[in-house]
């Protein structure tokens, strides 16, 4: 290698991790909420949820929203699921599914 090129891949290295660290900080700065697994995977609750709200896009973290906001989105996206033909939940289900959102919730800190 001429000396020339060596100092153009130290360069390109830096620039790598550069813009790695940037990505890094953009992902970490967007997410709202601290929860990196589904919490108790093991549950049927959670199976239903799983079940309820993957059709259409990946099913929420619970933490990305408060407890009591839970019920309005869950009606909002049996609506969707209307709206496209899909079978709707009974109302066991729905109501399996939003507990299941609702003990795992983001903490509301004026609750
Ligand atoms: C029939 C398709 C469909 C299914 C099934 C579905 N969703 Fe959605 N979801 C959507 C669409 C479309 C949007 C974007 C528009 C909106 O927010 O209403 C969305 C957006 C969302 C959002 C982001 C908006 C917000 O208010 O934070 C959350 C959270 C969400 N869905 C949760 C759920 C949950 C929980 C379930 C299971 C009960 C579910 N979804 C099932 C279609 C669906």
């Amino acid at each position: 290698m001429t000396n020339h090129r060596v100092k153009m891949a130290i360069k390109n290295k830096f620039v790598g991790c550069f813009v790695i660290v940037l990505l890094c900080s953009a992902c970490s700065s967007e997410s709202n909420h601290a929860l990196i697994t589904y919490p108790d995977q093991e549950s049927t609750a959670f199976q239903q949820f799983t079940r309820q709200c993957s059709s259409c896009h990946r099913p929420p973290m619970p933490d990305v929203h408060i407890a009591k906001d839970w019920n309005a989105i869950v009606v909002r996206m049996q609506q969707h699921k209307e709206q496209r033909g899909l079978l709707v939940m009974n109302h066991a289900e729905q109501q399996q599914v939003l507990a299941y959102l609702q003990a795992n919730a983001k903490k509301d800190v004026i609750e």
